[in-house]
């Protein structure tokens, strides 16, 4: 008897977890899965994991747990964990004494189906093997996650950068940048299909370059390839590092409006010799001026960053440093972490842990309360303005209103008058919190 093959992913962690999870999505359709939403009534569920933070693991433990749960009831279930703490603690899940059938690293999914094959035949199966070629480039992502208007476009894979805090470079191996004609034909054919946002993805899209026949690509030479598939597709990037921003970029963007006037450009530190310990090879003044030259080119573009608090010897001084930069370069939003200690870094062979936990907490409460005004300060800022906002659908909180995105990335909520998700409605701001814009349709 054939046994119905149906597969649930769940995913964890960054946008490109989630970008990973369709090509995975794509690969077990090719091999004659069906996906389900409910874990239940899955024979395969597969969870993808993220390793950044300890916080982020231990959630996936508890989730490892909970699962055992599941195949309590379902004794054939098979439980397969992927992604970055795959790859990084293969032997502690697989020993574990939780029911793991399934270890793979984010560049082994292609050989799935393999490994499948042999949880089917009672082994367990793992492949952490990390690749310098592998960017799932000809594998067309099953967009599951999707709402129709905007989807994610992997354009490289890896980071070499070695920040001394940052697992990442040793989860996602190898800097390797993707084909840019598959990266446009994926534009191309989502923008048939009624798409009209596109997020180029990478851990540093600034860095892309894919050299072919003695030519290099830059990635404002992709980008603006990107932008010209269609003037009402808007165009996206995440995440940028602050040492590589050229000029040649922010030229590109200015000269492209339907490039989204947002930057994320992560700081992590507003201190010289704690950026210096973190390997970030820039300091604050260059992160400024760069700062500077995006705010000069675009006066509406926004910025948002990453800040980390309490990096190892991190004084009260260095913690000042940070607060001073964020109000100088007035981020309109930020992600903000303690300093969490990951095993095989720079940091955690170097340097101590040393920040107590209460003077991490207190001083990542301070960040928090500051971009919280700043936020605050940044959407006050648009009311009045009116905005393009491209809809994404209703609202979640209240059925008669819409919900969308500025160029800028802010959320935007006005009172539905029938618009489809996917069309540009300019709307008069009227309202703010920190967190969302509201208005109404103007008609100017
Ligand atoms: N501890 C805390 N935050 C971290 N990040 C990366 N590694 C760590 C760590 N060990 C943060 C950085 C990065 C974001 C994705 O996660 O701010 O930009
Ligand atoms: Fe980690 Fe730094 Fe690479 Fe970002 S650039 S993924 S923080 S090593």
């Amino acid at each position: 008897m054939s046994v119905e093959k149906t597969f649930y992913i769940e995913t964890y962690g960054c946008q490109m977890n989630f970008s990973d999870s369709e090509i995975v999505a794509s690969v077990l359709h090719k091999s004659g899965y069906e996906q389900s939403a409910d874990p239940s009534k899955a024979s395969l569920v597969l969870v993808n994991t993220c390793s950044i933070r300890d916080k982020a693991e231990q959630r996936i433990w508890k989730r490892l747990r909970e699962l055992q749960a599941l195949r309590r009831r379902n004794q054939v279930l098979q439980i397969g964990v992927i992604g970055c703490m795959a790859e990084r603690l293969k032997d502690e899940l697989l020993e574990s004494g939780f029911h793991v059938d399934l270890v793979v690293g984010p560049d082994a999914y292609r050989i799935l189906p393999a490994l499948l094959q042999e949880v089917d035949a009672g082994q367990k199966a793992a492949n952490i093997e990390l690749s310098a070629e592998e960017t799932y480039d000809d594998i067309q992502p099953v967009r599951y996650n999707s709402n129709g208007v905007s989807a994610f476009i992997s354009i490289m894979r890896g980071c070499e950068n070695f920040c001394s805090y940052c697992v990442v470079p040793f989860t996602r191996g190898k800097e390797r940048s993707r084909d840019p004609e598959t990266i446009v034909n994926e534009a191309k054919r989502l923008f048939e299909m009624g798409y009209r946002e596109v997020t180029l993805l990478g851990q540093n899209v600034n860095s892309y370059n894919w050299v072919h026949e003695k030519k290099s690509i830059l990635f404002h030479d992709l980008l603006e390839k990107v932008a010209w598939v269609n003037p009402l597709l808007r165009v996206r990037f995440t995440t940028s590092h602050p040492k590589d921003l050229s000029d040649e970029l922010i030229k590109t963007m200015a000269r492209n409006s339907n490039i989204c006037r947002a930057v994320h450009l992560a700081v992590q530190s507003g201190s010289n010799r704690i950026l210096g310990l973190m390997n970030r090879k820039y300091t604050r003044e260059w992160y400024l001026d760069r700062v500077a030259a995006i705010r000069e080119a675009m006066p509406d573009c926004t910025l948002s960053t990453d800040i980390i608090a309490g990096f190892c010897s991190e004084t009260e001084e260095d913690h000042l440093f940070t607060l001073d930069l964020m109000n100088l370069a007035a981020f309109d939003s930020a992600f903000m972490f303690r300093y969490s200690e990951r095993s095989g870094t720079v940091a955690a062979k170097k340097y101590s842990d040393d920040v107590p936990g209460e003077v991490k907490a207190r001083r990542l409460s301070e960040i928090i309360a500051l971009q919280q005004k700043l936020s605050g300060k940044s959407n006050r800022s648009d009311i009045g303005k009116v905005l393009e906002v491209l809809v994404e659908g209703k609202s979640k909180r209240s059925p008669d209103f819409l919900m969308g995105r500025t160029s800028g990335n802010k959320v935007v909520v006005f009172p539905d008058n029938g618009h489809q998700a996917g069309t540009y409605v300019n709307v008069k701001i009227t309202g703010s919190t920190p967190a969302t814009l509201k208005g109404v349709e103007s008609n100017q």
